[in-house]
């Protein structure tokens, strides 16, 4: 039998963890932060499980300490967090906060004490409400000029030591869900919007790395996308079409303008068609070809599998409807195309995702061939109803098999070739789901907050906390 040798970890390599401001802060309205699109969200009825919000979150805000020495207990070597945009600029643009810039010194400066890599996201959905309000927010282009006027104050005040940047995080849903499910703020359905707004975000993406260049010189930048690498349900060549329509049409439509600067042909065709197809100024393409970035982040949790629409109409599974509910042809509106299936040659989570580690193997050679950038996993982890047993610990071995089972799939592709300089495992602590609150944990270190009852909010390491500090310890080397 052939011996198939895995290329080891590299000894740099970025065993990290990942969060946002919103889900772990707190403190929404303390030391002069503005108000955020999610802070208007929550308070409508009915949006969020239980009415859940982060005013208070797991309070990092006022724990980030206690939280960094856990981190450093773990021996975790990076941090990926993001900026929450209203601590620096309350109404998204005019004169800085210069208290939320100290809490982020702080927090940046604590990291480095005890040798944790930052990994500053500066953009995790938590828009300014008053941009919002002023000019719709990412419908217009107003948002290019102040996105990068938020971008270049953070290149400045944290460039000295933070090195690893995301720009965008996950443009791919938060207009998605913004714009066409309407789960998320704005809550809008519109598809010509939709398209509109991610032309406005490729902008602000590619002028935010521009401007990198010159403030953080010698610093690594990305956006990190959520990538659900499409399969076909079948050989059958409408199948195969209806595959690779949804491939193009919810990846590449991104991938290809974050790296080429260019939208990929036939998906353009038939948004022309549609009449939906954003509107380009002259020289947008130059723009966009000005912002190539250094690394791309993945963010992974599994893969969607397509089959031909019978009835027009891309129907949408649970990854991208928060709520767990089946999608239907109205959730997304653009017709015609492709429709998800589920795949029956995969288990599922108790949160009805697929479980697929194959699939993160699969989409990073893609990437590869595609793209040939470096890739940051910039999250993957398990979603699950976390219990605290009788002797006060949370044996999640589930959530211990499945990221050993995704490291492996990594290592995999490592040895097919892919550069990869990071893991980020989505958390590091528990945290607030957007739409789901405390029922959906994800952490390696549990916050014990809750919707109701008792929530004293004291953190308590999980079996996976040990486990993951074994693997770093040992560099991968016994996955
Ligand atoms: C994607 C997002 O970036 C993060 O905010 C979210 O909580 C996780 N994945 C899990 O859904």
């Amino acid at each position: 039998m052939l011996h198939e040798r895995l290329k080891p970890f590299p000894k740099n390599f970025l065993w990290g963890a990942a969060s946002a401001a919103y889900q772990v802060e707190g403190a929404w309205n303390e030391d002069d932060k503005g108000v955020s699109i999610w802070d208007t969200f929550v308070r409508i009825p009915g949006k969020t499980f239980k009415g859940t919000n982060g005013d208070v979150a797991v309070d990092n805000y006022h724990r980030y300490k206690e939280d960094i020495s856990l981190m450093a207990e773990m021996g975790l070597k990076a941090y990926r967090f993001s900026v929450a945009w209203t601590r620096i600029y309350p109404n998204g643009k005019g004169e800085v906060n210069q208290k939320g810039l100290d809490f982020y010194n702080k927090l940046i400066d604590e990291l480095i004490k005890h040798k944790i890599e930052p990994i500053c996201t500066i953009y995790h959905w938590d828009l300014p409400q008053a941009l919002q309000d002023e000019y719709g927010g990412w419908e217009s282009r107003k948002i290019i000029e102040d996105f990068k006027n938020y971008s270049v104050t953070l290149f400045k005040e944290f460039g000295d030591r933070v090195k690893y940047w995301v720009s965008l995080n996950e443009q791919n849903i938060f207009t998605r869900l913004g714009y066409q499910t309407a789960l998320h703020p704005p809550g809008v359905k519109d598809d010509r919007l939709f398209f509109q707004v991610n032309h406005h975000a490729n902008l602000a993406n590619a002028v935010a790395i521009k401007e990198f260049r010159k403030y953080v010189p010698d610093g690594k930048i990305g956006p990190s996308f959520a990538y659900s690498p499409a399969y076909p349900a079948s050989s059958k060549p409408e199948d195969i079409l209806a595959f690779e329509n949804a491939e193009e049409f919810t990846n590449h439509w991104w991938l290809d303008i974050y790296v080429h600067g260019k939208y990929p042909k036939a998906t353009w065709e038939y948004l022309e068609r549609k009449g939906i197809a954003p509107k380009v100024e002259e020289g947008d393409f130059s723009i966009l070809q000005e912002g190539k970035p250094d690394f791309l982040g993945v963010n992974y949790y599994q893969t969607t599998t397509y089959e031909k629409n019978p009835l027009g109409g891309v129907t949408m599974d649970g990854h991208f409807n928060n709520t767990g509910k089946k999608g239907t042809a109205e959730d997304i509106g653009v017709p015609g195309l492709f429709k998800t299936v589920a795949n029956e040659n995969l288990e599922r989570t108790n949160w009805d995702w697929n479980i697929d580690p194959q699939g993160l193997r699969i989409g990073l050679r893609r990437l590869l061939n595609l793209y040939g950038l470096p890739i940051l996993i910039s999250e993957n982890g398990l979603g699950e109803f976390d219990q605290v047993e009788k002797d006060g610990s949370i044996r999640d071995d589930y959530r211990i098999d499945y990221i050993r089972a995704h490291l492996k799939a990594i290592q995999e592709a490592m040895t097919d070739g892919v550069e990869i300089i990071g893991y980020c495992v989505w958390s590091f602590t528990d945290l607030l789901s957007w739409l789901n609150g405390f029922q959906k944990r994800y952490g390696l270190v549990y916050v014990n907050q809750h919707e109701e009852g008792e929530h004293d909010l004291r953190r308590i390491k999980k079996k996976s906390f040990y486990w993951y500090k074994d693997v770093i310890e040992n560099n991968g080397s016994n996955l």
